[in-house]
This record gives structure tokens, C-alpha cells and sequence, in this order.
């Protein structure tokens, strides 16, 4: 197992679209899977797609972790030749931050309901549905494989910044919402 290096936006890496994996049960594919998911885990990210360490491949991997409302916890999970469909017509707005644009984050529009198929890291299908920040996920690193960025598919340039400034916005949002609760305690 190794941490890879991640490929940062500018990288001619991160906009080409990826090649679907013949063997997915190969021992390199084995051996690259392991790999990003030891370098998701260690950054720390919720998602890597192949592309983002280098190899253009239709694999990515994803988790989703206990604390993301609206969504049951996902263990890391290895998707190789996905497909994703949308289920419904409903779109939704939420922040998203990725490895290869780092300290930065953005409000990207996306399906809230999807369909996904692909094969595990065993080489059996697997199927299923995904809403919510679970799809929001799937959808983000799968547009990796064809080459498109988080923030290629913003509306509003107003909702993207460093998440250092973000930040010190939503502290003091939350500071000016608790204290009209405070006088009144
Ligand atoms: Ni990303």
C-alpha cells in the first residue's frame, strides 16, 4: 500500500475522459484501488477518482461518513466502470470541496436521486440507488472520469472561495444567530 500523489486542477490529467478497465479483478487494479483508498482515507477526503492520482481509469472510490445530514453512513466503497443515472427530476445546491482543488470549496448544483451500476473490486456487479450527499459524492467523482471539475459545473462564482474565509462568514453567522437566544436566557 502506498499514499499516491494527488494531481492538482491545472493538470491536463484531471480534464481528460478516462478509459473504461478491462480486468477490474487485475492484480494492478488490486494493487491501485488499495492505493487510493489508503491516500482517500489519509488526506482526509470522502472521494478520490482515478484520474486525480494519475491514472486515467474508470475507478473511483468514495465514503460517506456518519456526520453528513440527511445520509446513511457509507464504508469506503470501490466503484470500477460506473455508470450513474439520474433518478427524478429534483436538483439540489450544496457546497463541495475537492482533493485536487485544495483549501477551496463551492456551491455546485446536482441530482439529489441517482442510479449507479459498476463492478466491485472483486469484479461483481453491483447496483443500487444513492440520494442526497451520498449521490451528491457519486456524481463528483464519476464526472472525474469524463474529465469535469466541481468547478465546471457551477452557476454562481459568488458561493466559491477558501474555505479559511468561508469559514470565519459561517462562524459568525452562527455567532449572530445565538445571540438574540442568549438575551433572551
Ligand atoms: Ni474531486
Amino acid at each position: 500500500m502506498a499514499i499516491l500523489k494527488i494531481a492538482r486542477m491545472g493538470n491536463p490529467i484531471l480534464l481528460q475522459r478516462c478509459e473504461p478497465v478491462p480486468d477490474p479483478s487485475a492484480p494492478e487494479i488490486r494493487r491501485l484501488v488499495a492505493d487510493m483508498l489508503e491516500t482517500m482515507e489519509e488526506a482526509p477526503g470522502v472521494g478520490l477518482a482515478a484520474p486525480q492520482v494519475y491514472v486515467p481509469l474508470r475507478i473511483f472510490v468514495f465514503r460517506v461518513p456518519g456526520n453528513r445530514g440527511g445520509t446513511e453512513p457509507v464504508p469506503s466503497t470501490v466503484i470500477i466502470n460506473p455508470t450513474i443515472e439520474p433518478v427524478g427530476e429534483e436538483i439540489g445546491l450544496n457546497w463541495e470541496g475537492c482533493l485536487s482543488i485544495p483549501e477551496m470549496r463551492g456551491v455546485v448544483p446536482r441530482h439529489i436521486a441517482i442510479r449507479y451500476s459498476g463492478v466491485d473490486r472483486d469484479g461483481a456487479p453491483i447496483s443500487g440507488e444513492a440520494s442526497r450527499f451520498h449521490a451528491r459524492v457519486m456524481q463528483h467523482e464519476y464526472d472525474h472520469l469524463d474529465g469535469i471539475l466541481y468547478t465546471m459545473r457551477m452557476t454562481d462564482f459568488r458561493y466559491f472561495g477558501f474555505n479559511e474565509e468561508l469559514d470565519k462568514i459561517a462562524e459568525r453567522e452562527n455567532e449572530a444567530r445565538r445571540q438574540p437566544q442568549q438575551a433572551s436566557a
